[in-house]
């Protein structure tokens, strides 16, 4: 069996699919691997690392879609590339299927089979899979730094003979996978954190990080069954308005990570509340591509108002394209293991199997 992948444009996608360490694992398991020249070289991951484990490098992208048995790319390909797609191949990425229903809904009528990872479900069993919390910790980690470095004032407490500078205040909006790692790793750098969530279960993850918890007084605890955020009611709303507008006026930098899954991102920083912020202060808006979680975010875009910078950063893992690869590439690996059945060496799409069942795309 031939395991394929092609390179991306690089300008949009800077992860791979597939690294030489994970390259040998599908060796090791009995497949084929075929990928385009040029795979990951802006990685450092030249082409002689690949085929020091076995991996045949072609430099016809056609014949590798054409003739490979599962396709593993980060997003979904070209037009092009997806009209070459036949029957019984399997393509798994991260596709965005609700989005990309029309393209897909036609190449599943050619029983090309699609798994999206987006669509894991959230247990145990499939937590070596799952690319959002690998891709989200890296994000939230990324855009503490990227702020820390973009604000012009330092961020731990200093106590010199000429005077003291103090910590930088930092507000995490979100206390998910990414706005956990940002909390750690703000604190490690010397912020005084502040984070607030939706979800009551997130208050003893904050405080054990270290982070002061801001509770919207009187408000339910607004977590899905799932552990998933549910939208806020107009009250929700107007509570936690009144007690991020006072800490907004003495933190320096937000890093917001606020979603609901399926939904457009909550809108949670207002015109208003950022007129007040003080000069000098920055929002770093991870949200950006699901519509902000800040007014004024545009996505790739450094906005500024009465001196405070709004930053809406679509795909920041195309900042650490070398350690969100090995996660995702891992990921994947961990997934295609899942669908292969080692004793009969064939793939066995099982949709008995709650995690194949989840991410295949119907
Ligand atoms: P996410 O990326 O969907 O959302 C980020 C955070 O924003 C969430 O904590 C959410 O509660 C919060 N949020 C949404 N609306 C908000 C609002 N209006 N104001 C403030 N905060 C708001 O979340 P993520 O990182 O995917 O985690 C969601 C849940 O899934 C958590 O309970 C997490 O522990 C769980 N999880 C479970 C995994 C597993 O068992 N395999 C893996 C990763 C996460």
């Amino acid at each position: 069996m031939i395991i394929g992948s092609i390179s991306e444009d690089k300008n949009i996608e800077k992860r791979v699919s597939i690294t030489p360490e994970i390259a040998k694992k599908y060796i090791n398991l009995g497949f084929n691997i075929h990928l385009s020249e040029n795979y990951a070289e802006h990685l450092g991951f030249e082409r002689s690392l690949y085929e020091d484990q076995g991996v045949k490098i072609l430099n016809d992208k056609k014949k590798i879609i054409e003739t490979s048995d599962i396709i593993l790319q980060m997003g979904l390909l070209n037009d092009e590339n997806l009209s070459l797609l036949k029957q019984n191949q399997i393509y798994i990425g991260v596709l965005n299927a609700s989005s990309n229903k029309e393209k897909l809904s036609l190449l599943i009528k050619k029983n090309v089979n699609f798994f999206s990872l987006d669509l894991l479900p959230r247990i145990t069993r499939a937590q070596s899979m799952d690319i959002l919390s690998s891709q989200a910790n890296l994000a939230g980690y990324k855009a503490v730094v990227e702020s820390f470095s973009i604000f012009e004032k330092a961020i731990p407490m200093m106590m010199t003979a000429a005077g003291t500078i103090p910590a930088a205040k930092v507000l995490v909006v979100g206390a998910g996978v990414a706005g956990l790692q940002a909390i750690a790793t703000a604190k490690r750098m010397g912020a005084i954190v502040f984070a607030t969530d939706v979800r009551m279960a997130s208050k003893e993850q904050v405080e054990s990080l270290g982070g002061k918890f801001l509770t919207v007084e009187g408000s339910e605890n607004l977590e899905t069954e799932g552990g998933y955020a549910k939208e806020t009611t107009d009250d929700f709303k107007k509570k936690q308005e009144q007690l991020l507008s006072e800490t907004l006026k003495k933190i320096d930098i937000v890093i917001c990570t606020a979603l609901i899954p399926g939904k457009k991102a909550p809108l949670i920083i207002k015109e208003n509340m950022i007129d007040q912020m003080q000069s000098g202060s920055l929002i770093y808006d991870l949200a950006a591509s699901q519509g902000g979680n800040a007014s004024y975010t545009e996505v790739d875009k450094i906005i500024e108002k009465n001196g405070v910078k709004i930053i809406g950063e679509k795909n920041i893992l195309n900042k650490l394209p070398s350690s969100s690869s090995n996660l995702y590439a891992k990921n994947i690996f961990n997934f295609v293991s899942n669908l292969y059945d080692k004793e009969n060496k064939k793939i066995n799409i099982n949709l008995e199997d709650e995690i194949i069942a989840n991410t295949i795309v119907k």
